[in-house]
C-alpha cells in the first residue's frame, strides 16, 4: 500500500506489508508471529521523511482511548493511548479544564510519539507535564513503565531517540495536568502580542490555546494542505565564543541563552539569511513564512527534499560556520 496518507510530508512510498493494530493484545500477537521480521513502527507520521519503499513490516499504532488514573486537590493524572491524535487530545483536556498542554496546541502527530522527541512549543515542552509512559519491549514483549526521569528528556531528545532507540513501542502516556490554579506560560512574545490584540488581560488556558493556534496558523503550513514535517532542523546550540564570532559578520544575529556558556541560534534565521526562505524548486521548497519548514507542494520525492536539506546544511555551514542537524527522522 502507499504510505502517502500516513506521513504528513505526503511522500508517496510503498509498504510491502502493513498492519494497523487497535489493541495491545493484537500488537503482541502480531509481534509473536513475526519475530524475525524487521519492523517499522508508524505513529502519526509527522516527524519523518520517507526516502524509499519500506520492505519491513509496517505496524501502524492505532491504540485509542484515554482514562483518568487519579485525581488530587489540584491535579489529575490522565492516561492517553498512543494512537490518539495529539491536538485532539489537547482540545479534550481544554474542554475538561485540565491545564498544561495549551501551549502545545496544534502540534501534528500522535500522543504515543510525543515523548520520543520531547515535543515542545512556545515555552513549554512535553517533559513539563509527562508523568510516565508504558512501552512494549520488542525483545521480551513485556510492558515496562518509564517515569519522567527515566526518559532523560532534553531539547527535542529522549532515550527513545538515543540509548533505547528502536527497542520499544510506546503504548500510552500519562500526563499530570492541573485542574485549578493553572500555571500559565505567556512569556513567549508572540503569545503576549496575540492576547493584547484580543484585549485579553486575564487569559484562561483556552485563550492561550487559541493564541497559539492563531500564531501557528499564521506561519506554519497545515499538513492537510501542504506536505511538511514542521521544523525540519533543530535550532543549533553553540558556544558563547562561536556566537561572538558570528556577531562580527552578522551583528543582528538573534539568540536565546541556554546556559552560562552556550546559546541557541534560530535555524530559521540562519536559513533565511542564507537566502532560502520561500525558495521553490518545482514541487517542493522552503516555506514562505517560516524558513525552518521544508514543504512538499505535491508529488515531490523524499530524496528531492533530502537533497534540498543537504544543500541548506552545506550553505549554512559555509556562510556561518554552524552545523544544523535535521530534526525529522530520515528513513
Ligand atoms: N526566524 C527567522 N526567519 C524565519 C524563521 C525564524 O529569522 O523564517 C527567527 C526569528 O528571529 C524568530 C526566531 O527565529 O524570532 C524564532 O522563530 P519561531 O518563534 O518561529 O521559532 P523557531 O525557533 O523557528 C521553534 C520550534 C518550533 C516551535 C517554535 C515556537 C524547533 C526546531 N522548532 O521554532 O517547533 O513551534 O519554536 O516555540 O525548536 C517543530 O518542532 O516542528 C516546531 C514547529
Amino acid at each position: 500500500i502507499s504510505l502517502k496518507p500516513y506521513n504528513t510530508f505526503g511522500i508517496d512510498v510503498k509498504a510491502k506489508s502493513f498492519v494497523s493494530v487497535n489493541t495491545t493484545e493484537d500488537l503482541v500477537t502480531l509481534l509473536n508471529t513475526n519475530q524475525d521480521q524487521p519492523k517499522f513502527i508508524l505513529g502519526g507520521g509527522s516527524n519523518m521523511l520517507l526516502t524509499k519503499d519500506i520492505t519491513d513490516l509496517v505496524i501502524h499504532i492505532n491504540l485509542k482511548g484515554k482514562s483518568i488514573v487519579s485525581e488530587s486537590e489540584e491535579h489529575i493524572l490522565i492516561k492517553c493511548n498512543a494512537g490518539e491524535n495529539w491536538h485532539e487530545f489537547v482540545l479534550w483536556c481544554l474542554e475538561h479544564n485540565y491545564g498544561g498542554l495549551e501551549n502545545m496546541s496544534l502540534i501534528p502527530g500522535n500522543v504515543g510519539t510525543s515523548p520520543i522527541q520531547n515535543i515542545g512549543a512556545y515555552g513549554v515542552e512535553l517533559k513539563d507535564t509527562f508523568h510516565s509512559c508504558e512501552a512494549l519491549n520488542l525483545k521480551t514483549l513485556e510492558i515496562e513503565t518509564f517515569k519522567n526521569s527515566d526518559c532523560k528528556f532534553e531539547y527535542r531528545n529522549s532515550i527513545f531517540k538515543t540509548t533505547v532507540k528502536g527497542q520499544y513501542i510506546i503504548l500510552n502516556v500519562t500526563f499530570k495536568l492541573s485542574t485549578k490554579n493553572h500555571h500559565l506560560k505567556v512569556d513567549y512574545g508572540a503569545i503576549k502580542e496575540q492576547l493584547i490584540q484580543n484585549s485579553i488581560s486575564t487569559p484562561t488556558i483556552k485563550d492561550i490555546s487559541n493564541a497559539v493556534i492563531a500564531i501557528r496558523q499564521s506561519k506554519l503550513p497545515d499538513p492537510k494542505e501542504i506536505g511538511n514535517s514542521g521544523s525540519f532542523f533543530k535550532n543549533p546550540v553553540i558556544s558563547n565564543e562561536a556566537f561572538t564570532n558570528l556577531l562580527k559578520n552578522f551583528p543582528e544575529a538573534p539568540c536565546y541563552k541556554v546556559s552560562t556558556s552556550e546559546v541557541k541560534v534560530p535555524a530559521g534565521w540562519l536559513i533565511e539569511t542564507a537566502g532560502f526562505k520561500g525558495k521553490t524548486f518545482g514541487n517542493y521548497g522552503v516555506h514562505k513564512k517560516q524558513a525552518l519548514v521544508l514543504v512538499n507542494y505535491g508529488g515531490a520525492s523524499g530524496n528531492d527534499i533530502l537533497k534540498l536539506s543537504q544543500l541548506i546544511q552545506e550553505t549554512v555551514l559555509r556562510i556561518f560556520d554552524i552545523e544544523i542537524e535535521a530534526e525529522v527522522n530520515i528513513l
